[in-house]
């Protein structure tokens, strides 16, 4: 018989092992990566200490729905963090508390209070200041949406323990258009998401259930971002039914209250579609009254709707071109619909020909954003922006600044930047692309020869433009952690935090978004943040060299490697790699002039071989093999290196994540370990597939012979 003492021992043992499956299981509920960056999980009470003064309640100057989930907001985020609940007071009686009002409700509360004059639309102001003779906590702005930034700013400096002792901060966005893209088709699929399916529709309805989307919407508020597409750009006209229409609004109603505009992507044949008329010609007085009556129609149910995104004469979508009229006739003619209501329409810069003819060495996809818009300069009503990418092609590992950029003077312009990793790794291999966001943001077109970064020229600065900004295409999807990866929320963050203020660098903002994501543990944050910094240039070392594009398969899935797949065929995404030599010449001399484009500084960086940089030459220079990079390897042997050193890195990704075993829960742990080994194992498919094949173009052995005897002899007879 067992004795007494080792029954209760056993029970011990028991409970204690009870007690331990919960607190595992409430780790595990919690850390799906559903929560991102707004866990607010509790302080360590050191930690919490930093907070004793904050004041014990919280009031609300007007019960707008935005204010009103402001304070929700911090009343969640306090409890949560500081294990303590705030008290929600009237108005009459703000003295020691946080007070959440616009700048004209604190004026009429508190005459005393030394406001700024006024802050711009979004911006807000966080501020230690006595009322009525106590201390209070103001968080205040020109708009609730700037209230709801402002409570979210204080949520975030607490969750990283930041010092709120005397805070006077003000904070004001660079740029009134903040947005995100969503490509959600109607069926519940994405295009090019990696996400699991869309949370706004499923079998051709949009879902009953807006759960998801309300979180997501609250997700997008805590990063300032104020607008969401929700559909794919490559629109299904039914959209602009009367009955979608209605189910839309829906969608509308759970963004609402985190100060989220809705959008629509809209097919420009629309009118003949869906609305019976023979013609979708926008100079046709038929077809701008159909726009108007839509657009009156949705207003009706969406008063606070945004506009249109529109996709015409590309990749198979019809256009204004059907009818010989320009892109400005066809963003105008829905301009004028929206103006009376305050929307505006995004027209994107994405115009090309896919049908090129490759033999024609002076023929240029890359040329065709600019060719297409710049002689409109000036026509555009100025509710329609110009949604230009980021680079002239679409979304490659690397690619130039779009010369488009500096090229409307008198035109609304934003730029077009890519979440969802469509050619970087689909969310299965880790590309943090912040530091490629800040290149390009940070790129000094020279505009007549001053400095004119890309980030003020969408934002409308450089030329006094009325509106402008930052379109981010997201993605998200059912899947818990939304992305598909919770490592790849660090670029949703990232795109939010940029589209905020573009002059945040990559450090501050990876290092903001780990200490968010994973916690304050030291070796968590050195790790992750030196992982994700890094990552962007281990992706590219082993997928595409030198700016010769990614070198994927461009015909199918965007991910597998597939180098051949871009020749020979009339989607322009060419690299011209032949037995002598590789690159694309866009010279002005003997190439595609596509170098004309920019401004004359510019071009002249990029026109000569000596002043282009190494990671852009494939892009604009075709050139032998043998040629010596600046780095003073020759193109062949830079290629075998860098795809070894890639791999290499890939793989060295593992031992780091290895180390935070006991530092981080083991849901996320085992989810990011998976993905980076399975990350390694395609960087060595890839690092063998782009050997051997310029190995077998060239016939020029890697000087460390790493791979001749797998790669069979080299081909011979000239391709070209
Ligand atoms: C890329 C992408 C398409 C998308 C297109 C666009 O080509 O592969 O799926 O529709 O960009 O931006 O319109």
């Amino acid at each position: 018989m067992r004795s007494t003492r080792s029954i209760k021992t056993a029970l011990r043992f028991a409970v204690l092992g009870a007690a331990l499956l919960c607190v595992l299981a409430v780790t595990a509920a919690a850390e799906t990566g559903a929560e991102a960056w707004l866990r607010y999980s509790a302080l360590s009470p050191q930690a919490a200490k930093t907070y004793q003064r904050l004041p014990h309640k919280t009031v609300v100057l007007d019960d707008f729905v935005v204010l009103k989930t402001a304070q929700q907001e911090l009343v969640r985020g306090v409890a949560q963090m500081l294990g303590e609940t705030l008290l929600v007071a009237e108005k009459s009686a703000p003295e020691n508390a946080i007070v959440l009002g616009t700048l004209p409700q604190l004026r009429a509360l508190a005459p005393e209070l030394h406001l700024p004059r006024d802050l711009r639309s979004d911006g807000y102001w966080l501020k230690t200041a006595k009322i009525r003779g106590s201390e209070c906590l103001l968080i205040t702005a020109s708009t609730d949406r700037g209230v709801l930034y402002g409570v979210f700013a204080l949520l975030s400096k607490i969750a990283r323990a930041e010092s709120l002792a005397a805070i006077d901060e003000e904070q004001q966005p660079y740029a009134p258009i903040r947005w995100v893209n969503q490509w959600d088709n109607l069926d519940g699929r994405i295009e090019r998401g990696y996400g699991g399916p869309s949370i706004f529709f499923a079998d051709g309805n949009v879902r009953g259930d807006l759960t998801r989307a309300s979180e997501y919407a609250r997700l997008l508020a805590s990063v300032g971002i104020n607008g969401c597409t929700i559909n794919n750009v490559n629109a299904a006209p039914g959209i602009l039914e009367d009955s979608f229409i209605a189910q839309v609004s829906r969608i509308a109603d759970v963004f609402r209250p985190w100060g989220v505009q809705l959008s629509l992507s809209v097919d420009m044949s629309s009118p003949k579609v869906i609305g019976g008329l023979d013609t979708f010609d926008p100079l046709d007085p038929r077809v701008a009254e159909w726009w108007r009556k839509i657009v009156d129609e949705i207003y009706r149910h969406i008063p606070d709707f945004g506009g249109f995104v529109v996709k015409a004469d590309s990749e198979g979508r019809l256009g204004p071109s059907t009818y010989g009229r320009t892109p400005a006739d066809a963003a105008n003619v829905i301009a004028r619909a929206l103006k009376p209501h305050g929307g505006v329409v995004f027209y994107r810069a994405f115009v090309y020909n896919h049908h090129l003819d490759w033999h024609e060495l002076k023929n240029d996809r890359a040329k065709a954003v600019y060719d297409n818009f710049h002689p409109l300069d000036g026509a555009f009503d100025d509710n329609v922006i110009i949604q230009i990418k980021n680079g002239p092609i679409d979304f490659q590992v690397r690619e130039p600044a779009s010369p488009l950029f500096a090229g409307l003077r008198r035109t609304n312009e934003a730029i077009e930047l890519q979440v969802t990793q469509e050619y970087t790794g689909q969310q299965r291999h880790l590309c943090f692309l912040v530091p490629m966001w800040k290149e390009v943001l940070d790129f000094d077109m020279r505009v007549d020869a001053n400095a004119t970064p890309v980030k003020d020229l969408v934002a409308g600065r450089t030329f006094h433009r009325p509106v402008g900004g930052f379109v981010g295409v997201a993605n998200v999807g059912m899947d818990a952690n939304w992305l598909g990866s919770p490592l790849a929320m660090a670029n949703l963050y990232g795109f939010g935090r940029l589209a905020w203020d573009p002059n945040l660098s990559a450090e501050k903002i990876i290092d903001e978004w780990t200490h968010l994501t994973f916690g304050s543990d030291p070796l968590v944050v050195k790790t992750i943040t030196a992982m994700q910094l890094t990552s962007w240039h281990v992706y590219e070392s082993y997928t595409g060299p030198l700016g010769a594009g990614t070198l994927t398969n461009i015909l199918g899935n965007h991910y597998d490697p597939g180098p051949e797949s871009s020749e020979e065929n009339g989607w322009g995404q060419w690299h011209r790699a032949d037995h002598q030599g590789i690159g694309m010449d866009r010279t002005i001399a003997t190439g595609t002039g596509y170098i004309g484009q920019y401004p004359p500084e510019v071009q002249k960086l990029y026109e000569s071989l000596a002043s282009c940089a190494d990671n852009l030459l494939l892009f604009f220079h075709h050139v032998p093999y043998t040629y010596v990079l600046h780095s003073g390897k020759t193109v062949i042997q830079h290629v075998y290196d860098s795809h070894y050193d890639g791999a290499d890195q890939a793989r060295d990704f593992i031992a780091q994540w290895q180390l935070l075993e006991r530092h981080v829960d083991q849901d996320r742990y085992h989810d990011i370990l998976q993905r980076l080994q399975y990350q390694a194992s395609q960087a060595i498919v890839w690092r063998d597939t782009i050997c051997k094949w310029i190995y077998r173009l060239s016939g020029i052995p890697d000087q460390k012979g790493r791979m001749q005897a797998a790669s069979g002899p080299p081909d011979t007879p000239d391709r070209h």
